[in-house]
């Protein structure tokens, strides 16, 4: 039977023009840690300015210094919580005193953990809607007048978690629900200003705070061979698409969800001995002889 190929993640750079966002300054809620760390390195490496937002100072500004020294661009910490509207206020002024603008707008800072609804209080569950929806309507507002002025962009990062059931995630799901038609409703209002915004929903994405907090200890050969892909995300694949949806390449794509996840919503028969049962059809058709249903 042939082995399952797995497809390397290449980093965007190795794709697309050096200096695809030359003059371009981003704003990235979230961006001090995870995958928007990565993402904003990989803006930066391309060009961009980027201002960093999160909550805890110290460790914000050494990801900016770290940013900048890798990268060769320049990278501006900015500490905020994304609750907290008047915060993301004096971000944004300090980003345009240091910058003088801001094109593009992730949306990344998130909150979760695993609960099961009589786990969760009302004020642990609001706190995931402050911080994941809120806190993106919040980031919005902060931005807007700015981003409307440069005809920039926004990208939301959101998951596929809501897309079915997942127990114990009852509060991150409502959350990124709203996240995503949140998305949609500014792609159609805001479009007619030239600004457009979008979604990437990540799936498993290795190395990260929600995939071990997600995935058993020792489950990760399972998680992995119910991905079509056959292999966990990388940082880079959502750096990638994130690189995609701002270039001039996505001009007129707005109001998506880019589900960034090597097929893993689409697989719904976790009871197959996938993906042997694709890589080897007649022991697939052996599997089914005599089958009642
Ligand atoms: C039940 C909990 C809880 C838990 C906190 N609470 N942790 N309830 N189970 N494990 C409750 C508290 O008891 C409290 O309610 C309320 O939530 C607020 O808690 P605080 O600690 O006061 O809030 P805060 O300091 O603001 O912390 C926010 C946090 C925290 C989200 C709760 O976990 C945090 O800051 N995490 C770091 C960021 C993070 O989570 N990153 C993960 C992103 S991964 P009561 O009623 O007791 O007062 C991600 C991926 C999603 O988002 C998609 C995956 C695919």
């Amino acid at each position: 039977m042939p082995e399952p190929f797995k497809r390397a993640a290449v980093p965007a750079t190795s794709v697309f023009k050096p200096d695809l966002f030359k003059d371009k300054v981003v704003f990235v809620t979230g961006g001090g840690s995870g995958i928007c760390y990565s993402v904003t390195e990989t803006l930066m490496r391309f060009g961009a300015k980027a201002t960093i937002l999160g909550r805890k100072a110290d460790r914000l500004q050494a990801a900016a210094v770290q940013l900048s020294k890798d990268t060769g661009s320049e990278a501006f910490a900015a500490p905020a919580d994304v609750r907290d509207i008047d915060s993301l206020h004096a971000a944004v002024k300090a980003t345009l005193e240091k910058f003088g603008k801001i094109d593009f707008v992730i949306c990344g800072a998130a909150g979760n953990f695993m609960a099961p609804i009589e786990g969760l209080s009302s004020r642990a569950f609001r706190t995931i809607v402050e911080i994941d929806l809120l806190g993106t309507f919040n980031t919005v507002r902060a931005t807007l007048d700015e981003i409307k002025k440069q005809r920039g962009t926004y990208i939301h990062i959101s998951a596929t978690l809501h897309y079915s059931g997942l127990p114990w995630q009852a509060a991150a799901s409502a959350a990124k629900a709203g996240v995503d038609t949140l998305s949609n409703a500014l792609a159609v209002e805001l479009g007619p200003f030239g600004v457009r915004s979008n979604c990437i929903a990540p799936g498993l994405i290795a190395g990260t705070e929600g995939a071990d907090r997600l995935v058993p200890q020792g489950g990760e050969d399972i998680v992995e061979s119910f991905i079509p892909l056959q292999r966990p995300g990388s940082k880079h694949d959502i750096a990638n698409a994130t690189v995609f949806l701002f270039s001039e390449a996505a001009n007129w794509i707005t109001g998506q969800i880019m589900v960034v996840d090597g097929g893993h919503v689409h697989f719904r028969a976790p009871w197959l001995p996938y993906p042997d049962s694709v890589l080897d059809p007649k022991s697939f058709g052996e599997l089914f002889k005599g089958s009642k249903l």
